[in-house]
């Protein structure tokens, strides 16, 4: 497979036997980076780039991070961790800053992207749900929004078994009722889990990990899902059911879907009337028993907490000391992958990359970024026009450079890479590989591009080490040698 940059072929003028990407140019002008003056017409005026790819990148965090995270994003950014700022501080700072990190308690709104005047480039939001972010605004300033979805899967599975346990053995309300100086032995007699059939409703990563635990308890675990691939549940020992079988001969029924369309309000009083008789109903977002509300806190007097066969608990599914570091870390990883520009498998508002995809995907992304690198460079050295054509291709899982220019050649981009432009005749790579020699620095590759014997060739020649400007000079001053460019990938 193979990669191009977007710049305009420029064929060498084989007629003339001249190659006019590289017509009176310095090749090694281009590289301010080096401060190399080392090409063959020392009398052209010399352009340089400062590429400042080292500067560390500025994240705010606007709310509690957990101190793994927060340690970890300062091994590459500069951190201000600022709480509880006002809308308009918030406004204020985020000119200054790369990334923002916040939990659910921070409005990300169009506001704060207009102010970031376009250098605001990631948002990661430490935990799952991203109602507090203005996803259409950011995606109007460029901006990814990222998230943190994996690392509270247990600690969510783990508060639906407790739920659905303390339900089956009305745990709170008989807490409730010692504490009240009652006795109610009776009253409380609960009922078995062992044998009962469980359906998971939502079977993704917290539905999943709710159905091992129920089977664990002796469960009979079935679940819906109409997007939940076959195989996953068969190896967990689950059966996929359609939605009404689901509800009809579910004894306990546990949700674990998004809020969409699609699944608000899917229990209503037609699915409650097509319930198994006596069947309880374990909820984690409406129902029996609550974690999530519409409007949180619930109105103290709201009817549905108040029942008594209702249990409510305060938003804890997340709530494991465990799942704060985990998701802290996760955003972390999240928010810096994306600063450096790699794939983010957790961005909400671009194209998602499974994770495996993500693995086939990383090379080429390499692939990508080298020959950009290598593009821009050569370009600015020797382009008028800005048009340069970089080929390339992923081998063996490492990026490639193919063609430069016209010239074919096979390189492996790794370490740094020596290009010339030569006249092509015997002895030299020997030449160019004895001046590299004598100064201990390894040549990893060597490769050769010509239009035809004897005419215009470039060498790429790999190296491990740096070279010194003497031994770059000492290759400079090979007579065949017309032009070459050290360049740092
Ligand atoms: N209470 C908490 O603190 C807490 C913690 C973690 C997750 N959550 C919430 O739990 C829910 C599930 O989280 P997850 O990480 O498992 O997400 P997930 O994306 O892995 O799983 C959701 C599943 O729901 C399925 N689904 C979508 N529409 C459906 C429909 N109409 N009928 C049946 N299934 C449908 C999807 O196919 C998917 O498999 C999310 O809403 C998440 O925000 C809450």
């Amino acid at each position: 497979m193979a990669a191009s940059a977007s710049w305009t072929s420029l064929k060498p003028s084989t007629s003339s036997g001249q190659v006019s990407w590289l017509r009176h140019r310095p090749l090694s002008a281009a590289f301010g980076v080096t401060n190399l003056s080392l090409g063959r017409h020392r009398d052209q005026p010399r352009r340089f780039i400062v590429l400042s790819m080292d500067a560390k990148p500025t994240i705010l965090v606007a709310e509690k991070l957990g101190e793994a995270g927060v340690n970890l994003l300062k091994e590459f950014t500069n951190v201000d961790c600022s709480y509880n700022l006002s809308a308009e501080e918030l406004c204020t700072k985020i000119s200054l800053c790369d990334a923002l990190i916040v939990r659910s308690g921070t409005k990300v709104s169009r506001e704060v992207f207009e102010s970031s005047a376009g250098r605001l480039k990631v948002v990661g939001r430490a935990g799952v749900g991203i109602d507090n972010v203005d996803l259409a605004a950011a995606t109007e300033h460029g901006c990814l929004v990222v998230n943190a979805p994996t690392a509270n899967t247990v600690a969510a599975a783990e508060h639906g078994i407790a739920l659905l346990t303390a339900m089956a053995r009305n745990v709170a309300q008989a807490d409730a009722s010692v504490k009240a100086g009652k006795w109610q032995r009776n009253k409380y007699v609960g009922v078995s889990l062992v044998g009962k059939t469980l359906a998971v409703m939502g079977f993704g990563k917290v539905g999943s990990e709710v159905a091992r635990r129920a089977k664990g308890l002796g469960m009979h675990v079935i679940a819906h899902d109409p997007y939940a691939a076959a195989d996953h549940a068969r190896a967990i020992g689950v059966e996929l059911v359609s939605f009404d079988e689901a509800i009809a001969s579910a004894d306990f029924i546990s949700l674990h879907m998004p809020l969409t369309a699609a699944t608000s309000k899917i229990l209503n009083d037609d699915t409650f009337a097509k319930m198994k008789k006596g069947s309880e109903s374990l909820m984690l977002h409406v129902g029996a028993a609550l974690d999530v509300f519409t409007e949180e806190p619930p109105a103290k007097d709201s009817k549905l907490v108040q029942n008594e066969n209702v249990i409510a608990t305060p938003h804890l599914g997340a709530s494991t000391m465990e799942a704060q570091e985990g998701v802290a870390i996760e955003i972390a990883e999240a928010v810096v992958g994306a600063l450096r520009g790699e794939l983010a498998a957790t961005a909400v508002n671009a194209p998602m990359v499974p994770a495996q995809v993500l693995t086939e995907l990383k090379p080429y992304v390499a692939l990508a970024e080298k020959l950009g690198r290598l593009a821009v460079q050569l370009v600015a050295a020797i382009s008028d026009s800005g048009e340069i054509k970089v080929e390339g291709r992923v081998k063996d899982g490492i990026p490639h450079l193919t063609k430069v220019g016209s010239f074919e050649v096979d390189v492996s981009l790794e370490g740094s890479i020596i290009l010339c432009r030569q006249v092509d005749q015997p002895g030299m790579i020997g030449k160019v590989g004895r001046i590299l020699g004598e100064e201990n620095i390894n040549v990893s590759f060597m490769s050769v591009g010509r239009i035809a014997p004897r005419k215009q060739a470039v060498m790429a020649i790999g190296v491990d080490e740096e070279p010194s400007k003497q031994s770059l000079m000492r290759i400079g001053e090979i007579p065949a040698v017309e032009e070459f460019v050290y360049l740092k990938l």
